[in-house]
């Protein structure tokens, strides 16, 4: 089972990722966190990524399809994965095609978290997230504990005011097209509403799933 999870930055998909997961019994993989991870220890993937976070814009294609790459072939993603923040473009849904046609398998379904734009500036100027566990929380100071790992609460600098302008731009420019393309190659689609309660977006989703 391979599901992406999509959708504006913001718009809770880091945060129904691990619902989800528990839920159906499959791993998750954010190719934010595993940017993020790799900035944290200096690796040269980091170094490279760091620029194109911090502005807002969507690290090379190739670099996202080589992280894909080698996480399917592990063998923790071999019964299945909730693939979070991939597929941001159409290059990146051709290339994740071509990489689960190798290994005989092929993304079942997208879930799309649906939300305005005003909702998205409202969540991402007041989150702050686990600096090693990644879990982001609303309305917490930075500085504060993360209450799984007891990790410092930080600001990410992508939720800057001109950073998530961008980002929204950039959704609507590269990210937004790959819906259509999902639906034009015959992939489940399915649109849920991402406003109310953390719990009630998780029942609509996984309804959504069992539908
Ligand atoms: P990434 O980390 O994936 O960021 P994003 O997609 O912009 O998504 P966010 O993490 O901002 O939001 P989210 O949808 O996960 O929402 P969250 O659950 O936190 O990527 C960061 C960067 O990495 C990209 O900009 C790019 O540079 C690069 N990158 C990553 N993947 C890439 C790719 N495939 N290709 C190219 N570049 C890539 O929720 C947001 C807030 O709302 C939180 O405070 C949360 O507590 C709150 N919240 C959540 N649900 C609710 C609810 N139901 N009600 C009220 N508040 C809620």
């Amino acid at each position: 089972m391979i599901i992406v999870l999509f959708g504006k930055p913001g718009a809770g998909k880091g945060t129904q990722a691990p619902l989800l997961a528990a839920a159906l019994g499959v791993p998750t993989l954010a190719t934010g966190d595993e940017l993020r991870a790799a900035r944290r220890n200096g690796t040269p993937l980091g170094l490279e990524a760091q620029a194109y976070m911090d502005r807002g814009d969507l690290v090379p294609d190739a670099v996202i399809l080589g992280i894909i790459k080698a996480a399917l072939a592990e063998p923790r993603h071999a019964n299945g994965v909730l693939l979070d923040g991939v597929v941001r473009t159409v290059p990146q849904a051709e290339g994740l095609a071509t990489v689960t046609a190798e290994l005989g398998r092929q993304v079942d379904a997208v879930l799309c978290f649906d939300i305005d734009d005003e909702e998205i500036v409202r969540r991402l100027a007041g989150r702050t997230v686990c600096e090693t566990c990644q879990t982001p929380y609303t309305g917490r100071e930075p500085g504060s504990k993360c209450d799984k790992d007891g990790g410092t609460l930080v600001r990410r600098k992508d939720d800057e005011p001109d950073a998530i302008r961008n980002r929204l731009a950039v959704y609507e420019q590269q990210t937004a097209p790959v819906l259509r393309w999902y639906r034009e190659h015959g992939t489940r689609v399915a649109i849920i509403d991402a406003v109310g309660s953390v719990q009630d977006v998780t029942a609509r989703a996984l309804g959504a799933l069992a539908r």
